[in-house]
């Protein structure tokens, strides 16, 4: 059932770009990803999200952010509200990339909490898992993938979680031009597709965009996409090039 599902292509800038070198990306791409099928999807810098917002406003690239707090609002210094990011015109914000679980100390626990955040205060969580080095060899990543599932979807209904997209990023793949194989990374797909069939419904499982991420190029971004469960691309170093952005959104559609 994989033609039901969006294609979809998202770049994480992490923190990269001025405004102005956003901007001037934005402008260049637009026009050449006007009559893609698919979505397309860029996770950029706070302080990249209203201008880039604007400039994308009636097209089909969508901005999102990194990050965000769980609470709506108050006293957290140097913490953005999903309410402000919805504001500043971000539609989606990625939670619990690995960057956030392992550089900054984010724990299951306040990502459960952000994505019932995001949920309630309308704005689409794109949920980053995956596994170590340590965890795949010792023979763990389906329980470590397990336990940031469960934890942070406990509670939510399929209904609530409409708008969810999933990335699949093992941390041993991340920055570190070591790419998971296209059947590795499958089997990892099929079995976050299967524990969303048993644990919400088997439609919810059906229509749920799953993303790989971690060492994408455009050497290898069709082969992944070939798979069956693999929907979509989440895609950090390459994505902030625009040759190379474009190469994958491109060699995306077939
Ligand atoms: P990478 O990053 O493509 O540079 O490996 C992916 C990510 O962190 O989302």
């Amino acid at each position: 059932m994989k033609s039901a599902r969006p294609r979809v292509i998202a770049g994480n800038w992490k923190m990269n770009k001025t405004v102005e070198e956003a901007l001037a990306f934005v402008r260049d791409l637009l026009p050449q990803i006007e009559g893609n099928a698919g979505d397309v999807l860029l996770a950029v810098p706070f302080t990249a999200i209203y201008p880039l917002a604007q400039a994308a406003e009636g097209s089909r690239l969508l901005i999102g952010a990194q990050n965000m707090n769980d609470a709506s609002e108050g006293a957290y210094t140097g913490e953005v509200a999903a309410l402000m990011l919805i504001d500043a015109g971000a539609k989606f914000v990625l939670l619990g990339h690995s960057e956030r679980r392992h550089l900054f100390g984010e724990s299951d626990e306040w990502i459960h909490k952000k994505v019932v955040r995001a949920v309630k205060d309308g704005i689409a969580p794109l949920l980053c898992i995956g596994e170590t080095l340590l965890e795949r060899g010792d023979g763990r990543t389906k329980e470590v993938l397990e336990r940031q599932l469960l934890s942070a979807l406990s509670g939510l209904s399929a209904e609530e979680l409409a708008s969810l997209r999933i990335a699949y990023e093992p941390v041993w793949a991340i920055g570190t031009g070591e790419t998971a194989t296209p059947s590795l990374a499958q089997e990892a797909h099929s079995f976050i597709r299967s524990w969303l069939s048993s644990h919400l419904s088997k439609e919810f499982a059906d229509k749920t965009p799953l993303l790989y991420g971690g060492s994408v190029t455009p050497e290898n971004s069709r082969q992944l996409l070939e798979e069956a469960d693999i929907d979509g691309l989440l895609i950090g170093g390459a994505s902030l090039s625009l040759d190379s952005f474009v190469k994958i959104v491109h060699d995306s559609t077939f």
